[in-house]
């Protein structure tokens, strides 16, 4: 079954637990919380208040958080307090992998490892093990709405061979660009959590895209 995690970095601030509420009626498995700090990205988002005030409004929602910062070693703790079901770093990031993955788990939550565009997925091997999830960034990180880049798909079949020839069934996770028509092809890569932002909350029926892109596996594509 195919997960969606709709990015809330394109839903409307003014109305964040509204639209966070929707998407979740119409059967999205979790929310992706960008976080952004200017510095490992060129553009800065939301922070732990912003979690801690969602996990209050939703407390049964699954928080799968993106870290696009620079030292993620500092923050896990506070993610973690403030809601944070699943947290992602970087590979780029400039804190150890190894330290920020235990980290993680000793916070209580489960641990994604991201790579950029740039990065050969074969480099979060050394850590696959100890991971609840892999991310392959379609786009560089930093901004919703940009399009999709098909490299990310041999990326995906790579890390779904190694995944199932170590036996590990974790989630497969696609970021950026994911709409109804470049969902199938990662889905068909072997990815099985597919982030949308613009394609969902800049779609003029939220709900409805939530439905289509989860459907996306189907034979056929997005359907109705
Ligand atoms: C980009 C973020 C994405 C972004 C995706 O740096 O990590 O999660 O919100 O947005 P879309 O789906 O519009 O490409
Ligand atoms: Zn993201």
């Amino acid at each position: 079954m195919i997960k969606l995690s709709p990015s809330i970095l394109s839903a409307d601030f003014a109305n964040l637990g509204r639209a966070c509420r929707q998407v979740l009626d119409a059967g999205a498995d979790m929310l992706h919380f960008d976080v952004m700090d200017g510095h490992f990205v060129p553009n800065i988002s939301f922070g732990v208040p912003v979690l801690a005030s969602l996990h209050k409004a939703l407390p049964q929602a699954f928080y799968d958080v993106h870290l696009m910062i620079s030292h993620p070693l500092d923050y896990i703790g506070a993610f973690a307090k403030a809601g944070a079901t699943l947290i992602t770093f970087h590979l780029e990031s400039e804190d150890d992998p190894g330290a920020v993955i235990d980290a993680i788990h000793a916070a209580g939550c489960q641990a994604g490892l991201s790579v950029k565009p740039g990065t050969p997925v074969e480099e979060v091997f050394p850590y696959l093990d100890r991971l609840e999830l892999v991310l392959v960034m379609s786009v560089e990180p930093g901004f919703g709405g940009q399009k999709f880049m098909p490299q990310a798909l041999d990326k995906l079949k790579v890390l779904d061979r190694e995944c199932k020839a170590r036996g590990r069934e974790i989630y497969l996770e696609v970021d950026g660009g994911v709409d109804m028509n470049t969902a199938p092809l990662c889905i068909g890569a072997g990815a099985n959590l597919l982030v949308a932002g613009s394609a969902v909350f800049g779609a003029e029926d939220p709900a409805r895209a939530c439905t289509l892109l989860k459907s996306a596996g189907q034979e056929g594509g997005c359907h109705a």
